[in-house]
């Protein structure tokens, strides 16, 4: 009997990559084959792999409580190397992996500026200075 695979989608970038009810949601992550993927133990003991699931079955597998305690398992905060999908999923990246995983989606995955950049600064340029070629104001 072949395994399920389901959906999941990224929040922090919008990417979305295929996962197998056999692999972990890092393995999967693994295959977007980009920089910002955390290499961690991939056993649970690190803590590098933490993210939030914002939608979606899944079934969890032992984890350290040094990096997830049991109020955070209880409202979806879990390690990605030790969660399995059971439907398509909606995660957010969490911790450590936040800044490098944004840094490096593609151009066209990164987040939006949180603020929109500042206007340029006043011209401090002198205007031309005005010629009144000889005529005197009265
Ligand atoms: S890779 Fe270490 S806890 Fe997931």
């Amino acid at each position: 009997m072949s395994s399920r695979s389901f959906r999941v989608s990224i929040s922090n970038t919008g990417e979305e990559f295929a996962c197998s009810e056999d692999d972990n949601l890092l393995k999967g992550m693994e295959q977007l084959s980009r920089k910002g993927i955390p290499v961690g133990c991939r056993g649970g003991g690190c803590g590098v792999c933490k993210i939030q699931i914002d939608r979606g079955e899944y079934r969890a597998i032992k984890m350290s409580r040094s990096y997830v305690t049991r109020e955070e398992e209880a409202s979806g905060i879990v390690l990605a190397c030790r969660v399995f999908p059971q439907s398509d999923i909606s995660l957010t990246v969490l911790g450590k992996m936040v800044k490098k995983f944004e840094l490096y989606a593609l151009p066209a995955q990164r987040p939006e500026p949180t603020s929109p950049p500042a206007p340029p600064p006043e011209s401090t340029a002198c205007a031309a200075p005005q010629q009144n070629h000889g005529q005197e104001k009265p």
